[in-house]
C-alpha cells in the first residue's frame, strides 16, 4: 500500500493534481492521509515526556504513534506539498515531528548512527512553486535528508512544477507538461 501524505491546502491545489497523476500512473492502492484534516498534538514538554516514557517501555500501542506506525509500514510514500516560504506548509513539519520516533521509523545504533526501520524503499516528493527560485535543497532537500539518514529510504524522486504564479505564465501548459513527464518517468515499463 502506498501512503499518500497530502500537505496541500487549496481545493484546486495544483500540487495535489500532479500527485494524483503520479498515483494514477503508479496504479497501486493507496491510503490518502490529508494533513489538513489531522489535528496533531503539540510537541510540548508533556507530550515529549509521555512519548519518551512509552518509547522506554517499548509500548507503541498508544494512539500517539499511529502516524509513525503507518509511515513505517507503507510500501511506498508519496508526499505532496506546495512550496511555501522557501519550504513547505508547517503541517508537514508537524507530521514529521509525529513520525520521527525511535523504535518505529528509525533507531540509533551503538555507534550513534541513525538506522532506518521503514519498509518503504521509495519516496516521491511532489511540489509546485509560484516562482522559479526553488533550490532542491529547500523543502525537498530536508525531506530527502530525513528519508535517507533517518528512515533508510534511499530511492527519492522529485516531481516539481515552477513559475505557476508568474504573471502571464501558461499554467495549464506547465502542469500538462509535468503530467506527461510523470507518465513517461513512472508509467509501465519506464522505471
Ligand atoms: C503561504 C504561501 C507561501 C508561498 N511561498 C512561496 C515561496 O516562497 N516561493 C514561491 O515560489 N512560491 C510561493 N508561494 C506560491 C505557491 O508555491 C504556489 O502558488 C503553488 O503552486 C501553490 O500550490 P497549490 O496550487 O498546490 O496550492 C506561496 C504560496 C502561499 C499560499
Amino acid at each position: 500500500m502506498i501512503l499518500f501524505v497530502d500537505a496541500c491546502v487549496r481545493t484546486q491545489s495544483r500540487t495535489r493534481r500532479l500527485a494524483q497523476c503520479l498515483l494514477d500512473t503508479l496504479g497501486a492502492p493507496y491510503e490518502h492521509l490529508c494533513l489538513s484534516a489531522c489535528s496533531f498534538p503539540k510537541a510540548d514538554e508533556a507530550f515529549l515526556n509521555e512519548r519518551d516514557l512509552l518509547i522506554s517501555k517499548g509500548d507503541f500501542t498508544n494512539p500517539m504513534f499511529e502516524y509513525a506506525v503507518g509511515f513505517s509500514q507503507a510500501e511506498e510514500i508519496v508526499i505532496a506539498a506546495p512550496f511555501w516560504d522557501l519550504s513547505f506548509p508547517s503541517m508537514l513539519k508537524s507530521y514529521l515531528e509525529q513520525i520521527n520516533v525511535t523504535g518505529i521509523t528509525f533507531r540509533y545504533t551503538s555507534d550513534g548512527k541513525a538506522e532506518g526501520l521503514c519498509r518503504a524503499k521509495k519516496l516521491y516528493y511532489v511540489t509546485t512553486a509560484g516562482g522559479d527560485f526553488l533550490p532542491d535543497s529547500f523543502g525537498f532537500g530536508y525531506v530527502e535528508a530525513l528519508a535517507k539518514s533517518f528512515y533508510g529510504i534511499e530511492d527519492i524522486e522529485l516531481i516539481k512544477a515552477t513559475g505557476l504564479d508568474i504573471y502571464g505564465a501558461p499554467v495549464e501548459n506547465i502542469l500538462t507538461e509535468c503530467e506527461k513527464d510523470i507518465i513517461s518517468r513512472f508509467g509501465p515499463a519506464k522505471e
